[in-house]
């Protein structure tokens, strides 16, 4: 009976949070669409039979897309930029915020819930890539997805590349704005590093490039996290070389084969490889045996290095001899399709799976809370041995730490030369990630409690003063800007993400954005 009406309950809940937009907006659209006959192609209110599917079909964290979630008054999908144009002024006009999505993987559903009145701008028909092999550059629309890039350069090169992310149905539109790392970071700095131009449109509905943007507002858009400056609709890249073939591996360690003293040494050498070798340990616990019910940790050491395996191996037997990496672990593979390997799709899967949207990626469509470290000083052993018992709680069965390399490029990089400030002195960073199932949502409370106590316990051994956090990996616990938009109350965050670039973001806003029309819980205050 108890669960039957809950549901209703729900479903009661869900009804009566479908508000739906003023007339007078709805009319103010209509007014401002160039093309009238496109308008009904583009704006979904709840009394539109697609308006739930549209909107769910980029909520990544299912935690934001419950019953209880508040839903926007309307989704405008625009076919071009007159129509991010006439939403921009409507909704100014008619006090609705404005939330936009580009592949809806932002952590906390920033892109598509808010708790004040708002609009969602899907830029899911904003998707067009534009190679230029020769120039090795490419115009790439916000609205496509890391993995539709990828497959674009591809097509046309298999020595071109691109370093972003590798999170493979994740949006350039939020990606780009916060940095964007992946496989070639290392070699070639951030995604938002190799951006050459962009194209934005401001407050007041004017395109900007990097030109008529001037180097202020160009440089905190890449960077700076999406959603305070404006809408950046298109991004000019620098494609760059990478070998015909590199080389991966992944070796899979338990406790009982020596993890924790892998992982300790690790430390000391993966941030000092040469710049063409990525490496990162994702860890979490298992059974020992399927015969065995005493669990164990199980660290995956995984591995992409710009070129043969002729040079992989005698380098990892000079620098790492104990993880004892043999030939035999070692593929051969197009840049390209050393991501969809990351991606942990099998040797020879068709490069036609970077463009699937909704394809099952580690962390999308699932409820979770994720958290993000910057590891300055090794680790020490007792402390990851300290760590061991809190994967075996009951909470953590799907409990993941990502552990990358920085280092290379990284370290050359100026912290001020972008938003993005973890560069020289980061020897690794790492992301938390536990997700659950839907019928354990009711007990999400207990989840994110057991990654607010990892993360306490992590303190004394990462970045301290600001602790540092990755902004890509939104984390609302580290503070949240208030109703007065005091931007003394968001620099406790804004620290973390940014250090100093803070004020420099702050200063960007206040000129581009006066009024904060464009903000969220964590966006940049103007003064
Ligand atoms: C499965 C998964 C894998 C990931 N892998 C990686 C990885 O390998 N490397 C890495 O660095 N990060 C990775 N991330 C993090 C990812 O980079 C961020 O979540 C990123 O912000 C998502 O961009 P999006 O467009 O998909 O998200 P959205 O939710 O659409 O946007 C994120 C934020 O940016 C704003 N925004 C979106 N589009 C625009 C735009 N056009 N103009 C202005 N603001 C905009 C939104 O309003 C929101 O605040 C991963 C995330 C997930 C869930
Ligand atoms: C107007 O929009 C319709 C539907 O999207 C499209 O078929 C038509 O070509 C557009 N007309 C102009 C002048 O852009
Ligand atoms: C819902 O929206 C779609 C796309 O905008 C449109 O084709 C359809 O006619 C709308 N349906 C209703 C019932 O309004
Ligand atoms: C949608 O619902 C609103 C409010 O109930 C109503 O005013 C409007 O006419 C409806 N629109 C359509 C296209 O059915
Ligand atoms: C673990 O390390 C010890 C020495 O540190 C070594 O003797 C032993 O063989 C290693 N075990 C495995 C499974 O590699
Ligand atoms: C691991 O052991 C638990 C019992 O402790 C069992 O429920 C679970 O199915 C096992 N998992 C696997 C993958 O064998
Ligand atoms: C890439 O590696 C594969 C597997 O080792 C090999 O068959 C192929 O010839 C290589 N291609 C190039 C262009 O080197």
């Amino acid at each position: 009976m108890f669960p039957f009406l809950l549901v209703i309950l729900l479903l009661l809940s869900w009804s009566t949070s479908a508000h739906h937009p003023p007339e007078e907006f709805l009319h103010c659209l209509s007014f401002h669409f160039k093309n009238h006959s496109s308008i009904a192609k583009v704006i979904y209110t709840p009394n539109n039979s697609s308006y739930f599917s549209v909107l769910k079909s980029a909520a990544q964290n299912l935690r934001f897309s419950t019953p209880s979630t508040p839903t926007p008054l309307a989704i405008v999908t625009p076919l071009d930029a007159s129509h991010i144009q006439a939403t921009i002024y409507c909704s100014r006009k008619h006090g609705l915020q404005i939330r936009t999505r580009s592949g809806g993987h932002d952590f906390e559903g920033l892109s598509y819930t808010s708790k004040v009145p708002f609009i969602v701008i899907d830029l899911v028909n904003l998707r067009s890539i534009d190679v230029n092999v020769e120039k090795q550059t490419a115009w790439v629309e916000s609205g496509a997805t890391i993995g539709e890039l990828y497959y674009e350069i591809a097509q046309r090169s298999r020595t071109l590349a691109f370093p972003a992310g590798i999170g493979l149905n994740v949006g350039i539109g939020g990606h780009f704005s916060g940095g964007g790392y992946g496989l070639l970071f290392r070699k070639y700095g951030l995604a938002a590093d190799n951006v050459i131009d962009a194209h934005v449109i401001d407050v007041n509905g004017r395109i900007l490039d990097r030109k008529s943007m001037g180097e202020d507002l160009f440089w905190a858009i890449r960077g700076g996290g999406g959603g305070s400056f404006g809408i950046v609709l298109t991004w000019k890249i620098k494609l760059v070389p990478v070998p015909a073939n590199v080389t991966v591996f992944t070796v899979r360690k338990t406790l009982e084969q020596n993890a924790t003293k892998l992982i300790h040494h690790w430390q000391y050498i993966a941030h000092k490889l040469p710049e063409e070798i990525h490496m990162s340990i994702t860890i979490s616990r298992v059974n020992s045996s399927a015969q065995d019910e005493k669990m164990t940790i199980q660290a995956f050491f995984s591995t992409m290095f710009l070129g043969g395996i002729d040079k992989l191996i005698p380098l990892m037997q000079e620098r790492f001899p104990e993880l004892g990496v043999v030939k035999e672990d070692c593929l051969e593979m197009s840049w390209v399709e050393s991501n969809l390997y990351f991606a942990q799709y099998p040797k020879g899967a068709p490069l036609k799976i970077l463009l699937l949207r909704s394809y099952k990626s580690p962390l999308s469509n699932l409820f979770f809370k994720a958290k993000s470290d910057f590891v300055k000083q090794p680790i020490p052993e007792t402390a990851f041995k300290g760590l061991w018992p809190k994967f075996y709680e009951k909470e953590a069965k799907s409990a993941v730490a990502v552990l990358v390399a920085c280092g290379g490029k990284m370290d050359q990089i100026l912290e001020t030369e972008t938003p993005y400030p973890h560069r020289a002195g980061n020897i690794y960073s790492i992301l938390y990630v536990l997700d659950w199932e839907e019928k354990q949502n009711i007990n999400s409370v207990r989840f994110i409690g057991w990654m607010r106590k990892v993360y306490k316990y992590m303190t004394p051994y990462v970045s301290k003063s600001p602790r540092e956090a990755y902004v890509n990996y939104r984390d609302l616990d580290i503070g949240t800007n208030n109703k007065d938009k005091s931007y003394g109350h968001a620099r406790i965050w804004g620290l973390k993400y940014f250090k100093n670039n803070f004020d420099r973001l702050v200063r960007v806003e206040t000129i581009i954005d006066p009024e904060n029309f464009f903000r969220n819980e964590q966006s940049i205050p103007p003064l």
